[in-house]
């Protein structure tokens, strides 16, 4: 099986627009009364969820003018969230076809359909031209891309110059053997871990200039803290969640990121950057 199938096989739920349609009575809405904070949950598939999303978008620049590109946008729930908050606009692209339909949908369902496009296809080959985005950002995509000098290569040439290309990543912290499933891979073998200095020395490598890298350790541990403090609190699982994504393998998969990044094994960091 090619890489790009076994990926888009992993994140395949089958029926995905309509478990989150179904859930949404329960969270006292309908379709035109849902907002882009009811989906955050569900739609924001990054360690630390919308919270992730603000510090990590807040360094880079955005303006109203500027075309976005999300790499490897999912369900395009932070795409949402950079479209309403900068009124621009945003196109994302995805191996998941069907994170793509469905993302589209929700982006109809919230009324952003004009300012976003989500397209189905790979970051290491995007159908775009040359300089085409005034800014770039990744979230918990690199950890299922073997070949990081392509991808940000690939980034690099659609962007225009002076643009910002911001990552945040599961990264590789210390040595020692992960416990999978985790939520990109099965097992090892379909996990492409790196460490900050690797993505740096790729992106260098492409042209990028990087100013900055933020290890998001301690803002991840708080944050399973909290949401596990939360479920026991409500009694069970929100409406909407990872768990709508992952389904019954949601459980093993946290269970193992979080002893992971507990054992300093991984961590998630954010890493900017810039086109010279
Ligand atoms: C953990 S999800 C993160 C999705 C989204 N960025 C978010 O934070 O909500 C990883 C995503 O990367 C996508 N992906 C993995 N490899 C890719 C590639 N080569 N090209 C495009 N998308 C890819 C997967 O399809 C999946 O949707």
């Amino acid at each position: 099986m090619s890489n790009d199938r076994a990926v888009s096989e992993h994140y395949l739920h089958g029926d995905l627009l309509k478990a989150i349609q179904a859930a949404i009575p329960r969270l006292g809405k309908t379709l035109d009364s849902i907002t882009i904070e009811d989906l955050a949950p569900v739609d924001e598939f990054h360690i630390g969820g919308r919270q992730a999303t603000e510090h990590f978008v807040g360094q880079l620049n955005i303006s109203e003018q500027d075309h976005i590109l999300d790499v490897g946008c999912g369900l395009g729930g932070a795409a949402r969230y950079v479209a309403n908050r900068y009124n621009n606009h945003v196109t994302g692209i995805d191996l998941t076809e069907e994170y793509i339909e469905t993302g589209n949908a929700l982006c109809a369902w919230v009324k952003l359909d004009q300012h976003i496009s989500l397209h189905q296809g790979s970051a290491l080959s995007m159908p775009f031209q040359d300089e085409t985005f005034d800014g770039a950002y990744m979230m918990h995509v690199g950890m299922n891309i073997d070949d990081k000098a392509r991808l940000f290569n690939e980034i690099y040439r659609v962007l225009r110059p002076g643009a910002c290309f911001g990552v945040y990543d599961v990264m590789r912290d210390k040595h020692g053997e992960l416990t999978y499933p985790v939520p990109w891979a099965t097992e090892k073998s379909t996990s492409n871990l790196a460490a900050p200095d690797q993505y740096k020395h790729a992106l260098e490598n492409a042209g990028f200039v990087v100013s900055k890298e933020n290890n998001r350790r301690e803002f991840a541990v708080d944050f399973f803290k909290r949401l596990a403090e939360k479920v026991a609190a409500d009694g069970g699982l929100p409406p909407l969640g990872l768990h709508t994504l992952m389904q019954q393998s949601t459980a093993v998969k946290i269970k193992n990121m979080i002893e992971n990044i507990a054992a300093e094994y991984i961590a998630p960091v954010e890493i900017i950057a810039h086109k010279r």
